[in-house]
């Protein structure tokens, strides 16, 4: 059986029956996340910190939930259709707070606040990652995605057929577990591990592997009705299984001792990922089998606004192969992606699927730690420095707080704009569509604040 490393030194763990994982090198503990059926191992080189950052995204949550609640109270002046729908959701926005409560307080928070550690080590969680941000994702794992699982399924072991049955699996950014649940059914590996950095979604997958039924809402983008706006679902796995293990975790900070894993998967993982894809392959050719395979699957959409990032399947093959393997299939397929039956949003995604096999001629290495956060922030000692792009931010924002200051309840956007040019700050033929243009921006978050934002 694989054993826990630490995330900081690689020393293997020792389980405790109270405190959780023990790393007698670092002398630190790290925390076990509980549900009414298992344990999760939280295994973040600093646990206390990262689950403090958890901890505040679901207090987000919770809150956001809240404001959406306010914006549902019934007002007088909607139609019959309107009143019907947000009377549905507010109920159901209602229910879902006492369903997050339940799975959230598996999260055990020390008292510790350790943010100056978790500066030290240059961690940080990305501020993009909520604490919902997969929430479709759990309700076509373990609901009503019976028919896009089983295509991905099918897929995915037919790229596999002509390879060796893994002895050990791993699944990287696994989300709520339900493709590495499959994966261990079908290729019946003697243990498989997922792996996510979201540890709701690990306790989910755990609590659903392990035979929980759970009742949890999915708010669907678009409903098809009324009462599709908000759904009740069931969640529960076609099966129990033995021998998959969730772990929470950073995939480029793998608690596991190098070359164990004879098939590693990354899911619709390597485009969001927080990190520079020839980095993150290092890190799963490290913990490949020598002659093992990576097999990734999923959408190709890199990086988001840079267009020059966008990189094509050719590159990627180009790349793997760069990093100590042979690309030995590469395939495109249509498949249905998050095609919920109560929402009219549904994708059709061609999905890439490249499997390739680790050559052995390269030693793995460790990847270094993430440099996130840089000096001056860590140490709190050293100068900021006034970069270019600090400069821009420091002169737009003294021109905002300059003009908010402006509104006094008395001035309207014509004399806001004749100070402006008073001020030599904008000449008059700019300075009054520039006023308009930021008091609208103003009255879009204000209405966003006061959940009055009516797109
Ligand atoms: C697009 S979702 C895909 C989830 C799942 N594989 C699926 O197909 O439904 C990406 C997943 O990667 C996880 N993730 C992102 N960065 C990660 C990291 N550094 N370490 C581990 N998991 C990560 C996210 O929490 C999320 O569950």
């Amino acid at each position: 059986m694989i054993s826990l490393c630490c995330p900081r030194c690689d020393t293997v763990l020792n389980e405790q029956a109270q405190a959780g994982m023990l790393c007698t090198a670092c002398k630190i503990s790290f925390p076990m996340l509980s549900s009414p059926t298992g344990r999760v191992p939280f295994l973040w080189s600093e646990p206390q910190a990262c689950l403090l950052d958890w901890q505040n995204r679901f207090n987000a949550a919770l809150a956001d939930l809240e404001t959406q609640i306010s914006t549902t109270q019934l007002i007088d002046s909607v139609g019959p259709a309107t009143r019907h729908r947000l009377s549905h959701l507010n109920n159901a926005l209602t229910r879902h707070q006492r369903e997050l409560a339940d799975l959230f307080s598996g999260l055990q928070v020390g008292d510790a606040l350790a943010r100056e550690t978790h500066l030290a080590l240059r961690t940080q969680l990305p501020s993009h990652h909520g604490a919902l941000s997969y929430a479709q994702n759990i309700h076509r794992d373990w609901s009503w995605g019976e028919d896009e699982n089983q295509q991905v399924l099918e897929h995915l072991t037919g790229v596999l057929a002509q390879t060796k049955k893994p002895v050990r699996l791993l699944v990287l950014g696994c989300g709520a577990g339900r493709l590495a649940n499959d994966l261990h059914r079908a290729l019946s590996p003697t243990e498989t591990w997922a792996v996510d950095s979201n540890p709701l979604l690990c306790l989910l997958g755990q609590r659903m592997s392990a035979g929980e039924t759970l009742s949890l809402t999915e708010f669907p983008l678009a409903p098809v009705n009324a009462e599709a706006c908000a759904v009740t679902r069931t969640l529960a796995a076609p099966e129990t299984v033995e021998g998959l293990t969730f772990v929470c975790a950073d995939a480029m900070r793998l608690p596991f001792a190098p070359g164990q894993f004879d098939l590693v998967v990354t899911p619709w993982l390597i485009d969001v990922i927080d990190a520079r894809l020839a980095d993150f392959m290092r890190v799963i050719y490290r913990a490949t089998a020598p002659d093992g395979y990576w097999l990734n699957h999923g959408s190709l959409a890199f990086a988001g606004n840079q267009a020059a990032n966008r990189m094509t399947c050719e590159e990627l093959q180009e790349q793997t192969n760069d990093a100590g393997f042979t690309v030995q299939s590469s395939t495109d397929e249509l498949l249905p992606y998050l095609q919920s039956p109560a929402s009219r949003h549904r994708r059709v995604e061609l999905t890439h699927t490249q499997l390739a096999q680790r050559d052995n001629a390269q030693a793995p290495q460790r990847q270094p730690r993430h440099q996130h956060l840089p000096e001056w922030l860590v140490s709190g000692r050293a100068p900021i420095p006034l970069s270019p792009g600090l400069q821009t931010q420091i002169t737009t924002t003294k021109i905002h707080a300059f003009i908010m200051s402006l509104i006094d309840g008395k001035r309207s956007v014509l004399d806001m704009a004749k100070v402006l040019e008073e001020q030599r700050l904008m000449p008059a033929d700019q300075a009054t569509m520039a006023v308009r243009q930021f008091l609208t921006t103003m009255l879009e978050e204000a209405r966003r604040f006061e959940g009055q934002d009516h797109h």
